[in-house]
């Protein structure tokens, strides 16, 4: 029988070596959930056996030992841990043992929110910034200043005056949640090292001795409190201390507030969590600190933790769970996804029971069995991923993933891309995987916007073969889609939980339905609708759907008018964004023009290189592809056509279609040579290597071309490249048109949140008044749009000394120039 003793030395040897690991290797062992979990029943345990009672139990001592590669640093004053409350009651407990010592009316909290990184330590002597370390045992941390002074956020020199001689800013080094991202997609492309989550990005990157390594990790800072202060006084709340902090030039969260009692503590919890998953950084909870400096000092400290601060978690955004399969999922455009199915867990709040693996170079990297146990990580609107698998936990006779070489969907094989990480299914639109997410994306919001066609009628509609192209969508039946929601209602029962009993419908205005939608059943559940009886339906289950049916029959109507650049956007081609559909619509004006042009000519507009070239070109070149554009052209009209831009003109000319053709060694000034020489495609094409060499090429490059116009349709393409030029010459008028609006030639970036418009919309303002309005800071970045929680394109703006403008600016600004 295992005794309370046993346990507690069981409890302290995992939770130590688990906490160790974190700590000095940035390595985790357990998620923090099941880590919580543990240190409560070690601290229920000791509490009840005081006799067991030890100054090295984890639940005394704070994180891990300094590790031997920094130079050690006592801390003046320790660095502490919070204590943590899960419930309101434990909140409700917190706030009753100060009400009890203290006997005040009211109580005001600093309420804050609780950062996922690491804590450090600033030390200012002077104003100048002399001293950083991590928190290590608490007494004792690792200096890692070198690596501190690459993070832009930290002052080297405090800003304003009044500091004083000696001053340790404490607070918490972190990875925006974006720069987490751009890391690790980077680092996916590149086959390199991938980051488990966004605070192994920053403990590791502190952790680097070349402070070279670490400043390519992009990390920011928020102070949150203070150690030793001489020479000097601070005032007398929290809240009036972070103020000041700010002043000096230090980020401080404006997600901070003062609030009084439990009942505002709770509040801000509730708020904080609502907004969670749209914040710039991962948050695992909030934090609540009395206000008052004298009330904090009354209230003193228990082991390691001050009895007048307390953490509120979050449920945790890392829970392990294990691996039952890994399936591939077909994208629009082919692209083979490995996703694990996960026995069901729940993850910050929401169950999760698939995560994606992203590639199967990823899962090679992680090695993710089926039957590992894993740690899948929600967090933000980011999809689940698996971050980890906890290789104690393998069970015996697992066997190493493989990419399966046939779609699952349509059976075409599976192909790997040259050079690229992406696996894809070669079936195209014949494989209905790719169909459902092509017709997804093109009645998706920000594409032909057909607000009420969500995944599952699709994948039905598909399936059913009733929609077999974007074009069958203006061709449903009201009466169609009616019984497609019926039927798919009854097929997920907590539609119909309130409508009737599941045995019994009862009598009424029901309708009746037969086996149209001919749908099979089949084990993944809400497909499964084999109606084989009649079902009458709940009068109200029928008015929902009718008003469905009629809402839906709406919008596909006004979509049936559209302008151009929405239109080439939702025809889903691979690489072809919205910006890069505008950038075409404005070009060439219309859809007759671009879905007959050869892939070079693309590479006339600016910021579309050969890749996205090559991708429309490869698109418009599948008859699927022209018969599926002929189908929907009958259905729909594109209102806002026009002639190709005047700017084709400049730089068009039969050179540079040589050198936009991407034939090897040739230049400018070597195609500019061949097109003196031999003035049309079909002079190049009748040519052989000795006109090539007289026209002024090197032998090699010459023998390069004749070889180049042999191979792949490329004369083809010359020609009909030739052709289109003199078309687009032909249609595009001579004079360069009149460039309008007044953010002509400006790039503008926009961040954070904006409240009185969307981003979308504030985008869209700024194009029209002739701005681009670009993703990332730059030095060329005219000025930045910041809004509340603006992150780490703020700091760049400012290190870059870009202009910045607040959302009152902006607003004034568009209403100025309305
Ligand atoms: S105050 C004596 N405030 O959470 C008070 N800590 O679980 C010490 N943290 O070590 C900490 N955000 O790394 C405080 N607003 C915040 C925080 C915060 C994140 C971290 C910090 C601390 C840990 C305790």
């Amino acid at each position: 029988m295992t005794t309370p003793a046993d346990r507690i030395e069981a409890l302290r040897r995992q939770l130590t070596q688990a906490s160790q690991a974190y700590n000095e290797r940035d390595e985790l062992l357990i998620p923090d959930a099941d880590y919580d979990v543990l240190m409560r029943e070690l601290e229920a345990l000791e509490q009840a056996h005081p006799e067991l009672a030890s100054a090295a139990s984890p639940t005394v001592t704070v994180g891990g030992r300094p590790s031997s590669r920094f130079a050690e640093v006592v801390h003046a004053v320790p660095m502490l841990s919070l204590g943590n409350a899960f419930s309101d009651e434990e909140v409700a407990d917190f706030v009753r043992r100060i009400d009890e010592r203290l006997g005040r009316a009211t109580l005001a909290f600093s309420a804050e929110p609780k950062l996922d990184g690491l804590a450090i330590s600033l030390r200012y002597e002077q104003g100048r910034f002399v001293l950083g370390a991590t928190r290590g045992d608490g007494s004792t941390g690792e200096d890692v200043s070198a690596n501190l002074r690459q993070i832009a956020d930290i002052p080297d020199q405090l800003a304003g005056s009044g500091w004083p001689a000696v001053l340790e800013v404490r607070g918490e080094v972190y990875m925006a949640r974006a720069d987490f991202e751009a890391y690790n997609e980077r680092a996916r492309l590149q086959g390199g090292k991938v980051l488990a989550n966004p605070r192994n990005g920053a403990a590791g990157s502190l952790r680097q001795l070349d402070p070279k390594i670490s400043a390519q990790r992009r990390l920011s800072f928020f102070a949150y409190g203070t150690g030793q202060v001489e020479g000097g006084t601070l005032p007398d709340t929290h809240s009036a201390t972070l103020a000041q902090l700010r002043q000096w030039g230090f980020p401080v969260s404006d997600l901070c507030q003062v609030v009084q009692d439990v009942t505002g503590l709770l509040a801000y919890y509730r708020d904080i969590g609502e907004r969670r998953d749209g914040l710039a950084f991962d948050i695992d909870g909030v934090v609540y600190k009395l206000d008052d400096r004298a009330g904090q000092q009354a209230m003193g400290f228990v082991a390691r933790a001050p009895r007048w601060a307390i953490a509120h978690k979050f449920p945790a955004q890392e829970q392990s769970t294990t691996v039952e399969a890994i399936e591939i999922q077909i994208g629009r455009t082919g692209a083979a996804t490995p996703v694990a199915r996960l026995a069901p867990v729940a993850v910050a709040g929401v169950i999760v029971s698939n995560a994606t693996l992203h590639n199967a170079d990823q899962i090679q990297r992680l090695d993710v069995r089926v039957g590992d146990a894993v740690i899948v990580r929600r967090a933000g609107d980011v999809i689940p991923e698996v971050v980890s698998v906890i290789a104690e936990r393998r069970p015996q006779g697992t066997t190493p993933w493989q990419m399966p070489t046939q779609c699952p969907v349509c059976g075409a094989e599976i192909v790997r891309e040259e050079g690229a990480a992406v696996w894809r299914c070669s079936g195209e639109l014949s494989c209905p995987a790719q169909r459902k997410e092509a017709i997804a994306h093109f009645a998706s919001r920000r594409a032909m916007d057909i607000d009420g066609l969500g995944g599952k009628y699709i994948e039905t509609l598909v399936e059913a073969g009733i929609v077999r192209g974007v074009a069958d969508l203006y061709t449903l039946s009201r009466d169609t889609l009616l019984q497609l929601k019926l039927v798919l209602d009854a097929a997920d029962p907590s539609a119909l939980a309130g409508s009737y009993g599941p045995h019994l419908p009862p009598e009424g205005s029901g309708i009746v339905l037969n086996r149209v939608l001919a749908l099979d059943a089949n084990e993944a559940g809400w497909r499964a609708a084999a109606l084989a009886q009649p079902v009458r339906f709940a009068w109200n289950t029928k008015k929902i759907a009718t008003r469905w049916a009629d809402n839906l029959i709406a919008a596909i109507d006004s979509s049936r008018e559209a302008r151009l650049e929405r239109v080439l956007f939702a025809l889903g081609i691979e690489h072809v964004g919205e910006s890069t559909a505008k950038a075409l619509a404005q070009w060439f004006g219309s859809l007759a023009l671009i879905r007959r042009l050869p892939w070079p000519l693309f590479k006339r507009v600016p910021d579309i290189g050969g890749e996205v070239a090559r991708s429309l070109g490869h698109f418009f070149e599948q008859p699927g592809n022209q018969q599926a554009i002929d189908a929907l052209m009958a259905q729909i009209r594109i209102g806002d056509e026009h002639a190709p831009s005047a700017k084709l003109r400049q730089g068009l000319d039969r050179a540079q279609l040589l050198v936009d053709a991407e034939i090897p060694g040739i230049t400018r000034l070597r195609a500019e040579k061949l097109a003196a020489a031999l003035p049309s495609a079909q002079d190049l094409l009748d040519a052989e290597h000795g006109q090539f060499v007289n026209a002024g090429l090197p032998d090699d490059t010459a023998r390069g071309l004749a070889h180049w116009l042999e191979q792949d349709h490329h004369g083809a393409l010359l020609l009909a490249s030739e052709d289109a030029m003199r078309t687009l010459l032909a249609q595009a008028p001579a004079q360069a048109e009149q460039v309008g609006g007044v953010l002509e030639g400006q790039t503008v970036v926009l961040t954070g949140t904006l409240t009185a418009l969307t981003r979308d919309v504030a985008k869209e303002k700024l194009e029209a008044l002739g701005a681009k309005v670009a993703g990332s800071v730059s030095k060329k970045t005219s000025f930045v749009v910041a809004g509340a929680e603006a992150g780490s394109k703020l700091d760049k703006a400012q290190a870059l000394g870009v202009e910045v403008w607040d959302e009152a600016r902006l607003l004034q600004f568009l209403a100025d120039n309305d």
